[in-house]
Order: structure tokens, then sequence, then C-alpha cells
């Protein structure tokens, strides 16, 4: 059976970007592929400082997985924390790294743009760890959304080095990105992202839903007139959920004009709630079941390390130590 793993940070709540870009292929992929997948609170300290917040955000999105889905027997389910080896790994990668390949990850280049903030160590250093991550669990295939292709290239090389320099250890991992949905776009027309502040949270109460899709910037034109669907965002949202005959008739409507765009949120917001609505329910059930969702993790963790520390082990061997 070919193998999987992927992770999402925890550093915000879900929204349609992580579902249709990533988590919705995790749990696809997870039914018929050994599957590791993790939740990366290592790679969230890069912006979180509240203790309170990691807490939260990890449990919020442990719950998540496990509403959408994923089968904890079956996937091997994790948080990134508790698998020291990850750590270990991306010192070892450290040492075998050169700055200017680093310094070549876009992630680092936007962050060396936004001059209000000096960026750390971590964050520079963020490919590494990620690379480390992948490599101990060997996949064969990494799915993410397009964003993170780069960092799945970084890995790669980061694999091959190593092999290079000390002898085969680390298999060559494959990035899986759905071409339809690769940018799935937030409220504002831009890529939806945590950090630009126009996500759509799968999660959230239904009025701040409601908020969000009614905050879906249009253009101006005219409620009779008709509308090009192809440039409208709230038919891009609707698109990625809806069925294709759905879809078309929507289009259609779009088309005859007579059809405004907030008749257009109207269609979109019952749609989410109509997809989403098995999963808002079980998050509700599951978010108070503590003990259950920790025992996931923990269990998810033990088996998680049992993989990781063997690939560290070889990689140690091979080193000298
Ligand atoms: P964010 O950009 O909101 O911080 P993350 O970086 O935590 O999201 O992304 C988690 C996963 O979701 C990654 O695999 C990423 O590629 C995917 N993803 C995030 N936003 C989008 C988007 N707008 N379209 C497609 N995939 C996305
Ligand atoms: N960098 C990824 C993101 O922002 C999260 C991540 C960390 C990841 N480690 C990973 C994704 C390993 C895939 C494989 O979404």
């Amino acid at each position: 059976m070919k193998k999987i793993l992927s992770g999402v940070q925890p550093s915000g709540k879900i929204h349609l970007g992580n579902y249709f870009g990533a988590i919705r292929q995790h749990l696809e992929m997870a039914k018929d592929h050994e599957a590791y997948l993790f939740i990366a609170d290592l790679h969230a300290l890069t912006t979180i400082r509240n203790p309170e917040e990691m807490r939260e955000l990890t449990y919020e999105l442990a719950v998540a997985y496990l509403a959408l889905g994923l089968d904890p027997k079956k996937t091997v389910f994790f948080k990134q924390s508790d698998v020291s080896e990850h750590a270990e790994l991306c010192w070892i990668f450290d040492c075998i790294t050169k700055i200017p390949f680093l310094e070549r990850a876009h992630a680092w280049k936007d962050a060396q743009n936004n001059k209000k903030k000096e960026a750390s160590v971590g964050l520079f250093n963020y490919p590494i760890l990620q690379a480390a991550d992948i490599l101990l669990y060997k996949p064969d295939f990494v799915p993410v959304g397009k964003d993170q292709k780069q960092h799945i290239e970084m890995s790669r090389d980061i694999a091959q080095n190593f092999n290079n320099i000390f002898g085969e250890v680390f298999k060559l991992p494959e990035e899986y990105i759905v071409k339809e949905v690769a940018i799935v776009p937030g409220t504002d027309g831009e890529k939806m992202s945590k950090s630009y502040g126009n996500t759509i949270d799968i999660f959230e109460d239904e009025k701040v839903l409601k908020k969000q899709v009614m905050g879906i910037v249009t253009d101006s034109t005219p409620l009779e007139k008709p509308k090009d669907p192809k440039t409208c965002n709230v038919f891009a949202l609707y698109k990625l959920i809806a069925t294709t005959e759905e879809t078309k008739m929507l289009a259609a409507k779009y088309k005859k004009g007579g059809f405004g765009f907030g008749d257009a949120k109207k269609a979109l917001l019952e749609k989410i709630l109509d997809y989403f609505g098995p999963a808002r329910k079980k998050y509700t059930e599951i978010y108070k079941k503590k003990d259950y969702v920790y025992n996931v993790l923990e269990d998810g963790a033990t088996r998680a390390r049992e993989v990781a520390a063997q690939t560290l082990n070889e990689a140690k061997k091979k080193i000298g130590y």
C-alpha cells in the first residue's frame, strides 16, 4: 500500500481553503493509503505566543479532522510536538543545508518584505522542519495546497543531499495537488488565508459564517443586468461545493440577469451549511469529549514515534553516531 503524509498548522480556524485545498484530499486518500496526518504545532510556534491559544487551536484542529471523518484506527493522527524525532532530524538537516538554499523559499522572501516584523530563525528554518516531518515517514505522496509545492520540492532536495553525503536513507516524496482547487479564493478574491483575514470558517457559528459569506467582495453590476460567473468569487466558491448540475444552474442565473450577488451569496451559504451540516453537528459532539480526543492523539503519537525513531536511527548510524 502506498503511503501519504501531511500536516496542517493549528494557527487558526479551519477554512474552505484548508478543506478543499488539503484536508479533503487527506481524508480521501487516507481511505486507501497508509496515512500519517499530524497537527504541525511546532511550526505554529513561529507565530503563536499564547499557551491557551496554542492548546485551544490544536484541540479545535483535532476535533475538526475527527468531525470531518478521520478514522483514528486507520490513520496515524498525532501532534508534531509529541514526536521529538522531528526536531532532532531537523537539526541534522540544518547542518547539511546551505543558507542560500533557504533564502530562496517564497515564504521567507515574503517575510523579508514585511518590514514591520522581524522574522525568527524558526521561520527561516521552517522548510527544514517540514522536510524532517515528511522524510521521517518515507511517504510516497504529500497531499497539500499549491502554496506548499516549493516546500515539498525543498524536502526532496534535502533528502537527496543527505543521501548523497551519507548514503541512502530517505525516500524522495512527491507532492499531490488537485489542479482544480489549487488556490481557493478568499472573501476579497486573494488566496484564502488565516493571515489575510479573508476566510470562510467551516466550524464557525452560523451567524459568523453568514457574515463572512455576505462579506464576499463582488463587482457593482446592478441586480437586473447579466453577470459573468467566471469573474465572481461567490461563484468560484459555490463551484467547489456544488455538483456540476447545480453549478450549471447557477451560471445560467448569473447570465440571465435579475439575479443579484446577494442571492448568489444566499445560495452559497445554504450550500456550505448543507455540505458541512453533518460535520458541524459532529464537531459540537466531539468537542465535548476531551478525553477521547486526547487519547486519539496520544495513541497516534505512540504509533508515529515507532516509525520516526526507526528512520532517525538509520540516519544517525549513517552519520556515525
Ligand atoms: P493558511 O494560509 O490559512 O495559514 P495553512 O498554511 O495552515 O493555511 O494551510 C494548511 C493547508 O491548507 C496547506 O496544505 C495549504 O496548502 C492549504 N491551503 C490553505 N489555504 C489554501 C487556499 N486558499 N487554497 C488551497 N489550499 C489552501
Ligand atoms: N507548511 C504546511 C502549511 O503551512 C504545514 C506542514 C508542516 C506540512 N509540515 C508539513 C504539510 C509536512 C505537509 C507535510 O500548511
